[in-house]
């Protein structure tokens, strides 16, 4: 077995394709870290993304559709390719028409709607390879973090959310988690873009916007607002912690170095000492207070430029809340069934 965080990667095979399956749903660090070690073992990452059918009749309602799914899975940085409708019950002949040899998974046991283990039949194939899961995040815990939030919230901009900030993660595991997104400082004389914000549960907004702010430029820098500056600024407190939603951007395809902590203003300071040629911003504002204009300077110096609206503009840490509050008990008795099997599984000393 590979463990997580202790893990070395080595030499891949020569032209050995992986497989990694899954619903990705609410695409999050502890997925993207799971696909970083998979990536590992050869030299081909494709991952099969099941549809809302499929995980509705095996596991429960998504959060997110299948094609907010295929797309934030498609903008990882480890992943070659994306099998869209993968079936939740894993094939050897569906893994074999995409040309792989190894299927990699956490080490959890994935039961379908009949109990049977879903990757029975690569397992007997010999060709399964389990990768330790990443500790304190899941779909399931995601959504527990919202459900939780989801009672005191009534979706309007400037309502404060009341919970505990989840997860924190030590530098040591975030610098792990950098060195495999191969960082470089900027070429000489390239167009710098800086785009900032809090980029809470980072979704499919957020990636999109990341996406057309990259094109702008030959280097995307992007600004991490710290908790207390959230919380501070704009009465929220994030559902991610500020090292949870750096290492979900990290993972983005489009990043090339993050600004950990940034400033909510930005000064012509910043601007210099970054070399930023460029300062982006999207057309929603999830997490800027009004009060304070952050981009006077940038404004000023003519150097702001507002994303024109993309394919999952609609999408904001708001609009998935509305979507807990709207299915709150089918999320509810997901998450309880999922429990119900994990308590299962921990029993039979599976997990
Ligand atoms: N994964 C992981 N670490 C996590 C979460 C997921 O390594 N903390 C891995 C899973 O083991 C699987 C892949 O990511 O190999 C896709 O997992 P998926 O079942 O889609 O997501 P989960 O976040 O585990 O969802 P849930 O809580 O519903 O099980």
């Amino acid at each position: 077995m590979l463990y997580y965080y202790s893990f070395t990667p080595r030499s891949p095979t020569i032209n050995m394709k992986v497989w990694v399956d899954g619903c990705f749903d609410m695409f999050h660090y502890g997925h993207a870290n799971a696909l970083r070690q998979a990536r590992h073992l050869g030299t081909h990452l494709t991952v099969g993304v099941h549809t809302d059918a499929d995980i509705l009749t095996h596991k429960g309602p998504c959060l997110m559709t299948q094609s907010e799914r295929y797309y934030a899975v498609s903008q990882c940085r480890f992943v070659d390719e994306v099998a869209e409708g993968a079936p939740y019950v894993t094939s050897v002949k569906v893994m074999r028409e995409h040309g792989c040899q190894v299927c990699v998974h956490g080490d959890d046991v994935v039961t379908g709607v009949d109990g049977g283990d879903v990757y029975a039949q690569v397992k007997e194939a010999g060709m399964y390879v389990e990768v330790k899961r990443t500790p304190a995040v899941s779909t399931t815990n995601l959504l527990q973090r919202m459900l939780s939030d989801s009672n005191s919230i009534t979706c309007t901009s400037t309502t404060a959310i009341t919970t505990n900030i989840g997860g924190t993660i030590d530098m040591q595991k975030i610098c792990e988690f950098a060195i495999d997104c191969h960082l470089q400082p900027p070429p000489p004389l390239s167009r710098i873009v800086y785009i900032d914000g809090t980029f809470d549960l980072v979704h499919v907004g957020h990636l999109a916007a990341l996406q057309e702010a990259k094109r702008l430029g030959d280097y995307l820098l992007v600004g991490v607002h710290d908790d207390r500056d959230v919380m501070e600024h704009a009465k929220k407190v994030p559902i991610m912690s500020m090292e949870e939603r750096v290492l979900s951007l990290l993972a983005c395809k489009h990043v090339d170095n993050v600004v950990i902590g940034a400033p909510y203003a930005i000064t012509a300071d910043f601007i210099h000492k970054h070399r930023i040629s460029m300062i982006v911003v999207g057309h929603v504002f999830e997490y800027k207070p009004n009060s304070l204009d952050c981009y006077a300077v940038p404004r000023q110096l003519g150097l702001l430029h507002t994303l024109a609206p993309h394919a999952f503009s609609f999408v904001t840490v708001e609009s998935i809340l509305r979507r807990v509050v709207e299915r709150r008990d089918e999320y509810v008795r997901r998450n309880a069934v999922k429990g119900q099997k994990d308590a299962a599984m921990r029993a039979r000393g599976l997990v």
